[in-house]
């Protein structure tokens, strides 16, 4: 099968496998260590790399480091150009205010951030959303292309436009981050981020130019959206954004609020919950649960500890606390930890190798202004790996002085997602401390409706919303593309809450019609699958 891959053949095969390791070191790389040696995150770190290594999987550079490209870093300065994905028959480029681009890093020895931006099909007085993929090192292109973006990828190569782009109801910002995250890269491995200070550093910079650059939008609502380790990102940024604003020194950000999908913010809280949700929802037995739980005093002294000391503490309070995932993962029959109605079929429990074959083709490369030298992986061990002493942190900490202020917080989660899992998330939001708490606690459970259906249930009080979403797991757009969409306009406009439920089916104008499911072939790809 002569795939448009073919001038380099292995790649696809290096990103598939990257990502395996990635997103299984669960059941890969950490029980190496529990079998080999009661050990620490180092060797669980250098065994990886080894297991790699001796694959020889890994491109010379798993980072995405460019040798010599100093020459042409203009600190602060972002390069973008228009672009389209659509062949001839689409809509002409310049209607459709798709823009992709990278941002010199001011703070970096010579860090390129890579970016879409996607003007909404609706409306530019739409507000403007930044969303954050998690991993941590998983590009950003996972959601554009298989959840909330404009299109969704065919297998052969082509794009069809997605009905529940958020692009409907929103201009759509997807950023690669950290550095050395999809198309981001640099030349320099010390521009690698190692906690959320440097992350939201990074991102607050960026958005102060983006806005710069597009000054039409810096009057419209904005609001920070991310996903899984976004659940880190998300209130990191919202509080950096927030700073920024009253030190009145940088141009002010309109943020309105920030959401969390499936994420992991408090991770206390959230370790200690699997237990309870795996029994739950019978993945595994009373013994098991009982076996289980013992593993819990462990993981909660560990991550006091990270808490009081940090440093390596937090690494060793990831190991410590991860077994309890991991031994839940044991006692299963290869289930999909990222929605636990499914079995883990593939390398990864889902086949996302369309977008990495997607984005390795140089004609894509080249109408997106990317490097033919930059490889593109979906998710980036090496990444995820320096920003493991971030893991255990606690990221619920910041959102009671932003709510104090009246920002609105919006904590979703699918319900069947096993990982990031909506137990553990809602005893966190249950569990914050601000003067709503009380309140929230005991709001009455509304029911979000979608199509005259009942699509999830939620509580609500003041600025705060917590949202389950049935029949969803852990990437909430995938799996319930409408309800998600819906979810975003109505909270965006205030109206997600439990007091509003009623008229809530009938409040949400129809989406434009995009009245034929057009497909359009990749002009770029055209002449090759043609041949195929
Ligand atoms: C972690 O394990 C490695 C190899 O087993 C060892 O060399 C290192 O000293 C350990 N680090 C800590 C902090 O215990
Ligand atoms: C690509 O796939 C779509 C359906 O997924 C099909 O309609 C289209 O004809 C295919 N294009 C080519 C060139 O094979
Ligand atoms: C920023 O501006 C606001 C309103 O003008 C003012 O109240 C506040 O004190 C200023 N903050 C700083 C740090 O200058
Ligand atoms: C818990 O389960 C594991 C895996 O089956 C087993 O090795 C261990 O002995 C069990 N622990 C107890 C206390 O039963
Ligand atoms: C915590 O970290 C400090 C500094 O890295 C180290 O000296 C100490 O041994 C660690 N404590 C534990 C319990 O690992
Ligand atoms: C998971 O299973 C593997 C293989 O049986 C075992 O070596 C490992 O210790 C188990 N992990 C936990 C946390 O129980
Ligand atoms: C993933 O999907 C692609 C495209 O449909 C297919 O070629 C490939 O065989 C699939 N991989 C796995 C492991 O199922
Ligand atoms: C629900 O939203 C409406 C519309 O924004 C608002 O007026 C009302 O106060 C909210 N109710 C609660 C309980 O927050």
């Amino acid at each position: 099968m002569a795939l448009p891959m073919a001038s380099t053949p292995t790649l696809s095969k290096v990103c598939l496998t990257v990502l395996f390791l990635f997103l299984s070191i669960s059941s890969s790389a950490i029980s190496h260590g529990l079998n080999h040696n009661p050990a620490n995150a180092s060797y669980l770190h250098s065994n990886a790399q080894k297991l790699i290594r001796s694959l020889n999987l890994f491109p010379e550079e798993s980072i995405n480091i460019i040798e010599d490209d100093h020459a042409g870093f203009v600190p602060g300065q972002i390069v973008e150009k228009k672009f389209s994905f659509l062949g001839r028959s689409g809509p002409p480029v310049e209607n459709l205010g798709h823009h992709a681009g990278y941002y010199s890093l001011p703070h970096s020895k010579a860090a390129r951030m890579f970016f879409f931006f996607f003007e909404s099909r609706k409306s530019t007085d739409d507000p403007v959303v930044i969303w954050l993929t998690g991993g941590p090192g998983c590009g950003s292109e996972l959601a554009l292309f298989y959840e909330n973006g404009p299109f969704h990828i065919t297998n052969n190569l082509s794009l069809t436009w997605n009905d529940y782009g958020w692009d409907q109801a929103s201009n759509i910002i997807f950023v690669d981050q950290p550095t050395g995250t999809g198309f981001s890269y640099s030349s320099d491995d010390s521009d690698i981020r190692h906690d959320e200070a440097g992350v939201s550093n990074d991102l607050y910079d960026f958005l102060q130019e983006f806005f710069k650059t597009h000054p039409d939008f810096v009057k419209n609502d904005f609001y920070i959206f991310g996903e899984s380790y976004g659940g880190h990102y998300v209130p990191a940024l919202a509080s950096r954004v927030n700073q920024g604003n009253k030190q009145n020194q940088t141009l002010h950000i309109n943020l309105k609020g920030f959401a969390i999908g499936n994420g992991l913010t408090d991770p206390a809280i959230q370790y200690q919950a699997y237990p309870d949700f795996a029994f739950d929802n019978r993945i595994i037995t009373q013994a098991e649960y009982d076996n289980v739980s013992m593993l819990i005093p462990d993981c909660e002294q560990a991550t006091k500890t990270c808490e009081t000391q940090g440093g390596n503490n937090c690494t060793d309070a990831l190991y410590s606390c991860y077994k309890i995932f991991q031994r839940i993962l044991n006692f299963t029959d290869n289930i999909n930890y990222y929605d636990i109605r499914k079995k883990c079929e593939g390398p990864m429990c889902y086949n996302f190798t369309n977008v990495e074959r997607l984005l390795n083709m140089q004609k894509v490369k080249s109408a997106l202004g990317v490097s033919d030298d930059l490889g593109y992986a979906l998710c980036s061990l090496d990444v995820r790996f320096a920003m493991m002493e971030d893991w255990m942190k606690n990221l619920e900490v910041g959102i009671p002085d932003l709510l104090e202020e009246g920002m609105k917080v919006l904590v979703y989660a699918g319900e069947e997602d096993l990982i990031c899992n909506w137990l553990g998330n809602s005893r966190w939001v249950e569990a914050m401390q601000w003067s709503g708490q009380k309140a929230f606690q005991i709001s009455p459970t509304g029911k979000f409706v979608v199509d005259g259906a009942e699509a999830g249930s939620l509580n609500s009080y003041g600025p705060l919303t917590f949202l389950k979403v049935h029949g969803a797991g852990h990437m909430v757009p995938m799996d319930q593309p409408k309800a998600a969409l819906q979810m975003m306009t109505s909270w965006m406009g205030g109206k997600l809450n439990a007091s509003s439920l009623q008229s809530f089916s009938h409040r949400l104008k129809p989406r434009p019609l995009i009245v034929f499911f057009i497909l359009f072939l990749y002009h770029i790809i055209t002449d090759q699958s043609l041949r195929s």
